[in-house]
């Protein structure tokens, strides 16, 4: 009589520390099935956003009035869009709020967006079409963690609109021909 109700009662809690263990391992491998990347990485990679950002020039445009103030602009209005129209042959185009871009799309989304980026002068959207996936993540990343900010630039402009300054004033030679 022991000894079979000894085991039922060692099978059942055996089962149940089983399930106990079983359980939150089953969640975590459907809510990721990779491993989530580790603090460190991620801190790595957003630096490096950070970094593509100062060299590749983004704020030259992006950021009001950095070029003025010779690159001292404290992170909390970076890329958040210029008043600053350029005016040429195209209309007038305006540097986008890249913060509020970033904010209304997911990562996949955006890896996608910027490997096929065309826009209107003055961007240079091939150097961000030529980078690499993991340096358009970093971008992102970068992007989110500075976070929402700032209002959308103005709208673009189509040709022969004078727009209101300010605006940079492109005369383009004739075309070729
Ligand atoms: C010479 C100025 C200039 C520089 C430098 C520049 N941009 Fe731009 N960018 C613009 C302008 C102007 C637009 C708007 C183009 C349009 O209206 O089609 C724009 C648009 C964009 C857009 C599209 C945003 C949208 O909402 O449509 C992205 C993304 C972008 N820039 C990213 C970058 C990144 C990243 C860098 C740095 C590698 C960069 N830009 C450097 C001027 C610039």
């Amino acid at each position: 009589m022991f000894q079979p109700l000894l085991r039922i009662a060692l099978a059942l809690s055996a089962a149940s520390a089983l399930a106990a263990c079983t359980v939150p391992a089953q969640e975590t491998s459907l809510a990721s099935p990779v491993p989530p990347p580790t603090d460190d990485q991620d801190a790595a990679l957003s630096a490096r956003g950070e970094y593509l950002v100062r060299i590749a020039g983004c704020n030259d445009c992006h950021t009001p009035a950095y070029g003025e103030r010779g690159g001292s602009v404290p992170k909390e209005e970076w890329l958040t869009g210029s008043p600053m129209g350029f005016h040429g042959p195209w209309g007038t185009t305006y540097a986008a709020n890249l913060r509020l871009k970033a904010a209304e799309i997911e990562e996949a989304g955006w890896l996608e967006y910027t490997a096929n980026l065309h826009t209107r002068p003055l961007m240079p959207d091939y150097s961000v079409r030529d980078m690499t996936a993991e340096d358009r993540l970093a971008l992102y990343r970068f992007l989110r963690e500075l976070g929402p900010a700032g209002t959308k630039a103005p709208e673009f402009l189509p040709p022969g609109k004078t727009p209101a300054p300010p605006y940079l004033q492109l005369v383009l030679p004739p075309p070729a021909g």
